[in-house]
């Protein structure tokens, strides 16, 4: 019956309405019955689908990606349908644009938080995203005099940062936001938090 739904195969994603989720969660439970693992179940149930009745107040449709191996009991990795995936999280940006305050609530209103970077290779995949015509805020923001800080409290780490040249260069520019710059590319700016930007969401991916 799994197979019938979610056809097997080396890399594959599926959309799943958040029905057929449950339909799989039911049918991970009964594996997880016949191999005795009632532990692995509750972890794997309990979590996500927390998780996933929050992003259902905004959209019922995931799409879940399995490259076929199986990792702690978990097949699929699944992102709102729409959101790009890269690594352990989804990314959504905006089509509109507003102030970073206003950018905050719209995301978290998704069950998201604005943009936080790990990763030279997160950085990479993010400006492959963007539309160089545009500014994105990020979740980074200056707490005092270049107290910098993650929006989840991930520790700012200076070895991992996208800096323009000479940015940040305002101590009134409190907020970041990613920005091209012809011939150069792409780089952190910091920015006056009242001006109005696109932004970009970012939320851990669900396990199923
Ligand atoms: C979810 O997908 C179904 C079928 O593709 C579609 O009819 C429905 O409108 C979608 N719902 C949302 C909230 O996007
Ligand atoms: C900062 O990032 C570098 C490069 O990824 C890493 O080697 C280093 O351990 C990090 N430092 C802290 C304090 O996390
Ligand atoms: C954002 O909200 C904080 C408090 O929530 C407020 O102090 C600040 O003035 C607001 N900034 C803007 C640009 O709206």
């Amino acid at each position: 019956m799994m197979q019938e739904k979610l056809p097997q195969g080396k890399g594959g994603c599926w959309t799943l309405r958040l029905w057929s989720a449950a339909v799989i969660s039911m049918l991970l439970l009964s594996t997880c019955f016949i191999m005795s693992c009632v532990v692995t179940y509750q972890f794997m149930m309990e979590k996500p689908n927390r998780r996933l009745s929050e992003l259902h107040t905004y959209n019922s449709n995931f799409t879940c990606c399995s490259d076929g191996t199986m990792v702690s009991g978990k097949v699929w990795s699944c992102c709102p349908k729409d959101w790009k995936s890269f690594g352990s999280h989804c990314y959504f940006t905006t089509d509109f644009v507003a102030n970073w305050n206003e950018s905050k609530e719209k995301c978290s209103h998704m069950g998201a938080h604005l943009l936080v970077i790990h990763s030279q290779e997160e950085q990479d995949f993010i400006n492959g995203i963007l539309d160089t015509r545009w500014g994105y805020f990020t979740g980074l923001s200056d707490q005092g005099q270049n107290q910098w800080q993650w929006i989840d409290q991930t520790p700012y780490n200076e070895s991992v940062t996208f800096w323009h040249e000479d940015e940040p260069n305002n101590d009134y520019e409190k907020c970041v936001e990613i920005n091209h710059h012809k011939d150069i590319g792409w780089g952190w700016n910091d920015i006056v938090c009242s001006s109005e930007h696109k932004s970009i969401c970012q939320v851990k991916k669900i396990y199923l």
